[in-house]
């Protein structure tokens, strides 16, 4: 197949294309490389450094011709949205459109669209099921959930085929700290500094760590199978002290953590159910957190990716 890996250069669209590559795919990567970086960009692949809101995208698209779009870049700081709606609203809402007007236009077949865990917000019960109603805390969970709905429209309207993975919290060794699972990465750096990790409020708020090779998975059985949104989690909750206590033991770290007052916004539990991605999809999470843990903490102390 032909595929356009937007946001090819990140931490998981980097992986994504070249776990295509290998399957035996054309590549090509779209990126702008406001977070990314040109030498993630898997060889073998076609790069082009372009914002998804640059009208020279049409070119790409009609040279390529491509069967599959998987679209991973985004704005994706939480808080930078909350600073700045306007910003975030133009990459992550009329850059998702653009793309998608041009998927409509030149044939593409399947558009794969990297979601999020922040369309639910404070969920009512967990592990979240994707039927439960959607309760974005952030504009950067609500432009999520707007690209959900425009491509149910346009898969409505033209035929377009569309997954949406709504990730947990993805961790790995690239993982940067100002994403959704940033915090494994500074945790993992300060105590290999030797610093006191900072854990905001009681520490006792939880996140559902998925492994990227394990979101990387997801995103090959996504190229021929399935429709519509699927939760990509563990359904496993571990608290951010836990983590700290994974991570000081993996590296033998004795000091305890420093302590700051909660941050405003943030949601308090959160996992996802994996129930419908392992019926349709037959995937589900391989990696466990210490396993991962490990892996990060090694790549790290190598000295990053
Ligand atoms: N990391 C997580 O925990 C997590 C969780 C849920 C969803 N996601 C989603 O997964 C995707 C990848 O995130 P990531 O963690 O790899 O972050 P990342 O910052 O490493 O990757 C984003 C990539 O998009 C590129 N980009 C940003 N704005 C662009 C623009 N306007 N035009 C072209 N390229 C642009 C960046 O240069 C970068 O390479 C994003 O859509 C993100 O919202 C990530």
């Amino acid at each position: 197949m032909r595929i356009l890996v937007t946001g090819g250069a990140g931490f998981i669209g980097s992986a994504v294309a070249g776990a295509y590559l290998r399957a035996g795919h054309e590549v090509v990567v779209v990126d702008n490389l406001s977070t990314g970086r040109r030498d993630w960009v898997p060889a073998g692949a076609v790069f082009y450094q372009l914002d998804v809101t640059d009208p020279g995208l049409e070119r790409v698209f009609s040279e390529h011709r491509f069967d599959v779009v998987n679209h991973h870049a985004a704005q994706v700081s939480v808080t930078r949205s909350v600073a700045d709606p306007v910003g975030d609203a133009r990459t992550n809402i009329l850059g998702s459109l653009a793309l998608l007007g041009f998927a409509v236009r030149f044939g593409v077949r399947r558009f794969i669209f990297a979601s999020s865990c922040a369309v639910y917000g404070e969920a009512d019960w967990r592990p979240t099921p994707e039927s439960a109603p959607p309760g974005p805390l952030s504009p950067y969970g609500l432009a999520k959930r707007v690209v959900e709905d425009y491509l149910r429209l346009y898969g409505d309207l033209t035929g377009l085929e569309w997954v949406a993975l709504r990730y947990a919290n993805v961790y790995g060794p690239r993982a940067k700290p100002h994403t959704e699972a940033g915090v494994v990465t500074v945790f993992a750096t300060e105590i290999l500094r030797g610093r006191r990790p900072t854990v905001f409020g009681d520490g006792l708020q939880t996140r559902d760590f998925v492994y990227v090779d394990d979101v990387v998975e997801a995103n090959l059985r996504a190229l021929d199978r399935g429709a519509g949104v699927f939760n990509i989690g563990t359904g496993r909750e571990t608290s951010v002290l836990e983590l700290f206590r994974m991570l000081a033991r993996i590296t033998g770290f004795e000091a305890p953590p420093a302590f700051e007052p909660a941050r405003p916004g943030e949601v308090r539990f959160s996992s996802l159910d994996p129930g419908r991605a392992r019926e349709v999809l037959g995937w589900s999470a391989q990696v466990d957190l210490a396993d991962g843990l490990l892996r990060v903490v090694e790549a790290l102390r190598k000295g990053g990716s």
